[in-house]
């Protein structure tokens, strides 16, 4: 099979390209580099030893995506390419609305134009809003607090729109929660230019001295030691789910939708602490206020993944932490 994968050169899409490859499917990848290197693509063909087909250009152009459907004859897409950035989600709403819909809307429309009706999307743990029990379940109810999050519940509702009003489509909507690590060979990872959002990249940088101190959100949750809980995820178990999830599609109709986490979670410090541990580096750290908008916990069940998908995450905290310093100090 041949797939399409949109955003296969950011963190996640080029982790899942070499499980794709690995398991000999054929793969194409469009990707703006909006928030990623060209330099991805020869890494994937390092490690995997196997060849790929890249176009350069933006998920919303048309032309383009027609021309790639046209000139290759694709099964299925995985549909990463989107911006994530809460924080800037709130400043440039626009210019998520624009660039998550709108690349979303036009693949679909090139898709169903080709009679290519298999999609995998990559949705996101924060549909859930501020969950009222855990851990959370697949039919929890949905709400979201930033225009990050609204974009993923919007394409959610699009997507189901759009298999009622055509049944040949096949879609299983991912709903990740916090992916971090990176491929063992240190070759591909995450790696954020400004100054990181999220607490492992920001963990790096403090540990290889590019930044000071991490500054930990808050230390007053009513979680085991006061700091927040996550359901943190190994990028490389969350690519081979969507080796399952690109199975699961292949000879059946229908939308369905999947957590994507281990169902344990972890506090800040509970990672502070086994980064510092496996890597043998000091991370300075300070407690200061909370950062609005954080729920105390989030944990995911996926049991419904398990059963469907005979799915599940088998790396450690401490193979996330290790992978991912790894991949910092190979970087540097
Ligand atoms: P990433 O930014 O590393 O990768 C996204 C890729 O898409 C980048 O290479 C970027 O250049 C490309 N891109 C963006 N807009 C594009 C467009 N219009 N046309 C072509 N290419 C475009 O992000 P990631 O962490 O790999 O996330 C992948 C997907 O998973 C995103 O949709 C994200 O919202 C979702 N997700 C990520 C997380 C996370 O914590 N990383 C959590 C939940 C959901
Ligand atoms: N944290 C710190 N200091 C930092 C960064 C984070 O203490 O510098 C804490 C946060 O308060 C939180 C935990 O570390 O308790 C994890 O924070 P992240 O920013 O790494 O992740 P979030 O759970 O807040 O958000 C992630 C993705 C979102 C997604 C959400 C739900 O970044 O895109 O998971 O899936 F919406």
């Amino acid at each position: 099979m041949k797939i399409l994968v949109t955003g296969g050169c950011g963190y996640i899409g080029s982790h899942t390209c070499i499980e794709l490859l690995e398991n000999n499917y054929q793969v194409v990848i469009i990707d703006n580099l909006s928030n990623s290197k060209k330099g991805v693509i020869d890494k994937i063909k390092k490690i995997t030893n196997k060849d790929l087909t890249y176009y350069e250009g933006d998920v919303c152009d048309k032309d383009l995506l027609n021309k790639i459907f046209d000139q290759e004859k694709i099964d299925a897409v995985i549909h990463f390419a989107g911006y994530k950035a809460v924080g800037e989600s709130v400043k440039l709403p626009l210019k998520y609305y624009h660039n998550n819909l709108c690349s979303t809307i036009t693949l679909c429309e090139v898709m169903a134009s080709h009679n290519v009706k298999k999609l995998v999307f990559s949705s996101s743990a924060t549909v859930y809003g501020s969950p009222k029990t855990l851990p959370i379940k697949e039919d929890f109810p949905l709400s979201t607090t930033n225009p990050y999050g609204t974009t993923k519940l919007m394409i959610e509702k699009i997507l189901k729109d759009l298999y009622t009003s055509d049944n040949e489509w096949s879609i299983a909507v991912l709903r990740y929660f916090n992916p971090i690590g990176a491929h063992s060979s240190g070759l591909i990872g995450e790696n954020p230019n400004d100054i990181p959002n999220n607490l492992m990249p920001y963990i790096i940088k403090v540990a290889t001295g590019e930044l000071e101190c991490l500054n930990i959100f808050g230390n007053d949750y009513d979680t085991k030691d006061g700091t927040g809980v996550r359901d943190y995820i190994h990028v490389v178990d969350l690519s081979k789910g969507h080796i399952k999830a690109i199975e699961s599609i292949t000879n059946t109709t229908g939308i369905d939708y999947y957590n994507l986490g281990t169902g344990k979670g972890y506090s800040v410090l509970e990672i502070v602490n086994t980064f510092s541990k496996v890597n043998n580096v000091k991370v300075n750290y300070k407690i200061v206020e909370r950062r609005p908008g954080d729920v105390a916990t989030c944990y995911a069940d996926s049991s419904y993944a398990l059963k469907k998908l005979h799915w599940k995450a088998e790396k450690s905290i401490e193979d996330m932490c290790r992978d991912a310093y790894l991949y910092a100090i190979k970087n540097k």
